[in-house]
């Protein structure tokens, strides 16, 4: 009889190793004795060195099962399979053949580790730790997977996390990610993690966010958040009083029924009077303007939406710039342009020479539209509706400011401007007069160029999108020194 000593539970290169070195000497599966280390060996083992009689490949396939599931918690998996392996090198097409019971087991084996891979993906919870004054933040994550599963879940965090230092604990092992490769090291223990942070309510808003009451099913529910998961998910106390109210929301949504709006329709087109009244506070500054907007309700976008943002930048900009609405990111910020569409937009205000910090950026709607899918929330456009309602918050901004020049990015920021739809390519490459003299300078929104296949036309419209915020830039300093570019007049 063989022994063979694994070190590691669910270390597959370990397994791996013995299992080649095994089927290369053609010892069969019921020859060996597969134990863990600290397990009780038998004084009987055979310990001649394994001699190669063959070379061994095995379906790339099975491989690739394999390096999930001897990560599974039987303690039966190593040998089992050994076997499986065993059988696969004489029978090509054993993983066809699904009725075979060794092929079941792997199956079923398989099944249970990508479910377990599946709930941590979901419902590792991280908490900031420190405060982030000193070197980038770091955040850590307590889990229990049912199985050795950290090997093959911490991929997905680095790729999703990539830019923070985090490490996730479980109690075989923990993962390690400063920036550059992935480590792990030793499990470690739930009181190594913070109770809660600050990180925690952005959870339970964005949670609040997306819980969709329409789609309550309970039963499903708990089996997809299993109550085991419950005490790592800040949000997890949100469940109930959030069921509690699930039948008053879904009447809530009946009547506004945002997410069935018809982008065409006029429902929601502004009307004289049928708006919600406006706030009840004197807007004389723009702070005044960011409290008054928290309680916007003017549309039914905020029922929806985490909150309402606000436009960020100098109170005395001379250039103003104004995007569509919030997406993902600012809706869980409360910021304008933080997002990926934010980034090609602070790289192309560089290259045309323009500080962000002297700007004022802002958005057209204040409320994010979206639809939920899954996990996920897939941005919608604003109809004109919604657009000419929130074009009372633009209008405030902009008469608060007071900007020389603004920067329509895109199609619906020109609608909130000017309270007409009309083609960017139209108005391109001229200055145009708003009333109040204020110049408009028309171009398309960052996200357009984000979403470009073609690498040459992308690099070329950036390229114009540079230059017309170049041509922002010139106007407003050409208005500075008091040599006007008249422009054409909007009518
Ligand atoms: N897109 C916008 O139009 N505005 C933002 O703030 C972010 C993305």
């Amino acid at each position: 009889m063989r022994e063979i000593t694994l070190n590691t539970p669910g270390d597959f290169t370990e397994w791996r190793t013995a299992a080649r070195a095994l089927l290369a000497a053609s010892v069969p599966p019921q020859e060996v004795l597969w134990r863990h280390a600290g397990e009780s060996g038998s004084l009987f083992a055979d310990s001649a060195v394994l001699q190669p009689q063959r070379t061994v490949t095995l379906p790339r396939e099975l491989v690739t099962i394999a390096d999930r599931v001897i990560c599974h918690r039987d303690a039966s998996v190593p040998s089992r399979l050994y076997r499986v392996v065993w059988r696969a090198l004489e029978d090509r097409r054993l993983l066809e053949r699904r009725t075979d019971p060794d092929v079941d087991w792997l199956a079923r084996m398989d099944k249970a580790i990508r479910r377990d891979l599946h709930k941590m993906h979901a419902f590792v919870r991280f908490r900031r730790l420190g405060d982030g004054q000193q070197g980038p933040e770091s955040f850590v994550a307590w889990f229990e997977p049912e199985h050795r599963i950290l090997r093959l879940a911490a991929p997905f965090f680095r790729k999703r996390f990539y830019g923070m230092d985090w490490a996730i604990l479980t109690p075989d092992a923990r993962a390690i990610w400063h920036g550059e490769e992935l480590a792990f090291g030793p499990g470690g223990t739930r009181d190594e993690v913070p109770d809660s942070d600050v990180v925690e309510d952005q959870w339970r808003t964005y949670y609040g966010a997306i819980f969709n009451p329409a789609r309550v099913k309970i039963a499903a529910m708990r089996a997809e958040m299993p109550k085991k998961y419950w005490h790592n998910l800040p949000e997890a106390q949100d469940i109930a009083p959030l069921l509690a109210s699930a039948e008053a929301r879904v009447e809530r949504m009946r009547e506004t029924a945002v997410s069935l709006a018809n982008p065409r329709s006029d429902k929601w087109r502004a009307r004289p009077g049928e708006h919600a009244a406006e706030p009840d506070t004197e807007i004389g500054s723009l702070d005044d303007l960011t409290r008054a907007l928290k309680g916007c309700t003017r549309c039914p976008l905020h029922c929806h939406a985490t909150q309402a943002v606000p436009g960020e930048g100098r109170a005395e900009a001379r250039i103003m710039l104004v995007g569509e609405q919030p997406g993902d990111r600012e809706d869980l910020e409360g910021r304008p342009f933080c997002g990926p569409a934010g980034q090609l937009l602070d790289e192309a205000l560089a290259e045309a020479g323009l500080d962000r910090a002297t700007l004022y950026v802002t958005n057209a709607v204040k409320h994010f539209k979206f639809e939920p899918r899954g996990k996920r929330r897939l941005h919608q456009n604003p109809n004109t509706g919604e657009i000419d309602i929130c074009r009372w918050w633009l209008d405030q901004e902009r008469a608060l400011v007071r900007p020389d020049v603004i920067v329509s990015l895109g199609g619906s920021a020109l609608r909130g401007l000017t309270g007409k739809t009309a083609s960017i390519a139209s108005m391109r490459g001229q200055a145009h007069a708003l009333e109040g003299g204020t110049r408009l300078v028309a171009t398309v929104h960052p996200s357009f160029l984000l979403r470009l296949p073609d690498r040459d036309r992308a690099a070329a419209e950036r390229r114009a999108f540079v230059s017309d915020l170049a041509r922002a830039k010139a106007l407003a300093e050409g208005l500075l020194t008091g040599t006007r570019n008249p422009g054409a007049d909007l009518a």
